[in-house]
């Protein structure tokens, strides 16, 4: 048979990649981490020199870049054509405009269709695939057995969030994620948008253990 989707949903720091990545350990899974997408598309766009907030610009572009997902959830890789960019991606230049770039309609329509490329080709050779972002539930993979929203505080996304990119800052943290949820809830193409038919899992009293615990069960009785 066919493997198992999983898709995963919420604002930055939700707990989604740690999330993602354990559920795809724990059940031999793939792992798609659908933001490092939008990201390494950034990241070349910025490199290129190209206006991101010339939208025009950015999708006259995004074709250009050959972008390469690893889907070992022990070691996820993301490369533009043939070179590491993990590091890269993750750097405030990017954080700062990768909004910008997701937003763009042309952007979105041609990684998306990466996205189920993958998530096929998953299917197929393997159990199954643990897939994250903002448009999974509802544009990537609406038909996923299992859909899931992910929630935390304010103060437990941004806390996490800084310990990840190791910055005490902590009410800088928390007002960019604030500035990027804003971004991506209300981009007019594809939002952030909690469905009814995606289960909420509010993460902000639970340990990471905790969380994977409920997802595997979940994805579990889903078969
Ligand atoms: O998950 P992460 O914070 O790395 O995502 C970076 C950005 O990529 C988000 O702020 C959002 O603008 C965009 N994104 C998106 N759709 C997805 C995943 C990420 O628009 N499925």
């Amino acid at each position: 048979g066919k493997g198992i989707v999983i898709a995963i949903d919420g604002p930055s720091g939700s707990g989604k990649s740690s999330t993602a990545k354990g559920v795809a350990k724990a059940r031999e899974l793939r792992y798609l981490d659908t933001g490092a997408m939008y990201r390494a598309l950034t990241w070349w766009m910025l490199d290129n020199g190209v206006d991101v907030d010339d939208a025009a610009a950015v999708a006259a572009n995004v074709e250009r870049p050959v972008i390469t997902m690893g889907t070992d959830p022990s070691a996820p890789t993301v490369a533009v054509d043939g070179r590491d960019v993990a590091a890269e991606i993750r750097g405030k230049d990017v954080t700062t405009n990768v909004s910008a770039v997701s937003a763009v309609p042309e952007a979105r329509a041609l990684l998306v269709r990466t996205q189920r490329e993958i998530i096929e080709a998953a299917r197929n050779e393997s159990a199954g695939i643990v897939v994250e972002g903002r448009d999974i539930t509802t544009v990537v993979a609406p038909q996923a057995p299992v859909k899931l929203f992910l929630t935390a505080s304010a103060e437990a996304r941004a806390q996490r969030r800084s310990k990840e990119v190791r910055t005490g800052d902590i009410a800088a943290t928390q007002a960019d994620l604030a500035r990027r949820d804003m971004l991506d809830s209300s981009r007019s193409h594809s939002p952030l948008t909690q469905t009814a038919d995606a289960t909420e899992l509010d993460t902000t009293g639970l340990n990471l253990d905790e969380v994977v615990a409920l997802v595997v069960k979940l994805a579990d009785e889903a078969g």
